[in-house]
């Protein structure tokens, strides 16, 4: 999709397709008013004969109005201008991109960007919008015989602003929102892709097309690299599985030589069976899906990258299988890990944590700034939070409050949960130095403390994302986050590091 920016009159747009939104009950926006005046009352009279009534979500579809030069018109309900926020305006821009998609037309001129949003500036409205029209835009269907044929020939995208000196921002905040969507994308089709076909090995291979893409070093660890290390736990969970599990080191060096860089792990298992403590049946598929955490830090860092963004920034991806079989880890064994620490592993379905306490052993000698690492890590995630918010655990208030910000911004948001010495009793082992699970009780905080016990070298965050990665039945899917968080998070890093 091509986009651009634009201000101008919507009368005098030569466009496939004008859009402009209609308040509830009744009420024109502006950019609306302004065609319905160059069209004597038209758009006016077609409202208050009840054809548009200002429903958020619902659209009317005009041809040739009096006094515009565009083919068409659509009008966009927007909801009771009282209410209308973020979550108003991305329901708009979905529905009208949508709705071009559908129509004829080549290209869509959207003065949706014009609207007020509380509390939100020009270049808000308009990276969210880039990144919702593209996400309204996402199809999963590389792996169907035949594609879905309906002819869609809608190229090209013009948001519009109300001032000329609004330009400059709204054209950086367009570039930032085709960053964040591209890295969105990415994270969307890799995790979206099947076991058998997205393994370790895939992963692996494509870090080192997006290294070779845009100039980042890449270094993958093999089984013997792993066993050298003393990656025990990571290469515990691999045992029952035959794919060969892969260490993905991809660093991006956008900013000052010498200056610490940003680490972000994320979670790599590309099939969770639960091992020997074997899921049940149903809805088991999507643990295709627990890859997510791997597949977001890679999409991070083809945002950052496509930005160009001044900051160093590391991605340490532990990737297997957790399968059961012959020589996989039972119930009872007591494991060695990278740290030193020992783990008695009372359920091989907690092995998320397994595979992330080496790499966050393992990262310590990059000395990081911080250490944000991102796992669909526990099913009492989406208890607590729903799929709404992604669970935040940190050992430091400072980085909680900026990935919490950085969520508000983008409209990918977290929650954050106490990370108390309280709850580390729970891990308590009568044969190891920890057990790899706490009980029912506070299941996502037990897991983040486990991991708080490999992560006392650095500042360091942890983003649960059980319930926000993807979506299960009718809308099966992956969702891309926390990919406009992470990029969020990062671009306030790269701007504060400016004015330093
Ligand atoms: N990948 C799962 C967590 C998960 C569950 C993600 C549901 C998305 C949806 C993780 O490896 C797991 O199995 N966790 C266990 C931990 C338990 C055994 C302590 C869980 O949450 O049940
Ligand atoms: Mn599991
Ligand atoms: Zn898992």
């Amino acid at each position: 999709m091509e986009f651009s920016i634009r201000s101008g009159s919507p009368e005098k747009q030569r466009s496939a397709c004008v859009v402009v939104g209609v308040f509830e009950p009744r009420k024109l926006s502006v950019p609306a008013e302004v065609i319905d005046n160059a069209g004597r009352g038209y758009l006016g009279d077609l409202v208050r004969r009840g054809d548009m009534e200002g429903k958020l979500g619902s659209t009317l579809l005009l041809h040739n109005v009096p006094g515009t030069l565009a083919d068409r018109v659509l009008l966009v309900g927007l909801g009771k201008e009282k209410e209308f926020r973020e979550k108003e305006f991305r329901t708009a821009v979905a529905t009208a991109v949508k709705t071009l998609n559908e129509t004829g037309g080549f290209d869509g001129t959207l003065y949706l960007t014009e609207l007020l949003v509380k509390k939100r500036d020009v270049a808000w409205r308009v990276r969210q919008a880039t990144m919702v029209a593209l996400e309204a835009l996402y199809r999963f269907d590389k792996l169907k015989s035949k594609k879905d044929d309906v002819r869609r020939p809608l190229r090209k995208l013009t948001f519009c602003v109300e001032r000329r000196n609004e330009l400059t921002m709204a054209e950086d905040a367009l570039a930032q929102g085709q960053a964040i969507a591209a890295g969105t994308t990415l994270m969307k089709d890799l995790a979206n892709l099947p076991g058998n076909v997205c393994t370790p090995s895939y992963l692996a291979d494509q870090a080192r097309d997006m290294a070779g893409e845009h100039g980042m070093a890449v270094e993958v660890l093999e089984r013997q690299d792993m066993e050298k290390l003393g990656m025990h736990t990571l290469l515990s969970v691999a045992r029952g599985s035959h794919e060969p599990p892969k260490f993905i080191v991809l660093t991006y060096s956008g900013g000052k030589a010498g200056h610490k860089p940003i680490v972000l792990v994320g979670k790599g298992i590309t099939f969770d069976t639960g091992g020997i403590s074997l899921k049940p049946g149903p809805e088991m598929d999507e643990m295709k899906f627990d890859m997510s955490g791997a597949a977001s830090v890679l999409g991070t860092m083809k945002a950052i990258a496509q930005m160009k963004l001044p900051l160093n920034v590391i991605a340490a991806i532990p990737s297997t299988e957790n399968m059961p079989g012959g020589g996989a880890t039972k119930p009872g064994d007591v494991i060695t890990s990278m740290s030193g620490q020992t783990v008695e592993i009372l359920n091989t379905d907690a092995e998320g944590r397994l595979i992330l306490c080496d790499a966050l052993t393992y990262v310590e000698r990059f000395d990081p700034e911080c250490v944000v690492d991102v796992a669909t890590l526990t099913g009492a995630c989406v208890i607590a939070l729903g799929h709404v918010a992604t669970g935040l655990l940190a050992n430091n208030d400072t980085l909680a409050r900026e990935l919490l910000e950085a969520g508000q911004e983008a409209h990918d948001r977290a929650w954050q949960m106490p990370l108390w010495e309280d709850y580390q009793e729970q891990l308590q082992s009568n044969f190891a130095d920890m057990a790899n699970i706490g009980g029912r009780a506070a299941g996502t905080i037990t897991a983040a403390s486990f991991l708080s016990r490999f992560t006392k070298k650095y500042d360091w965050a942890h983003l649960d994302i059980a319930g926000t990665a993807y979506r299960s039945g009718k809308e099966k899917g992956s969702t891309g986050r926390p990919v406009p968080l992470l990029t969020h998070f990062l671009l306030a890093r790269a701007a504060a590091a400016a004015k330093q």
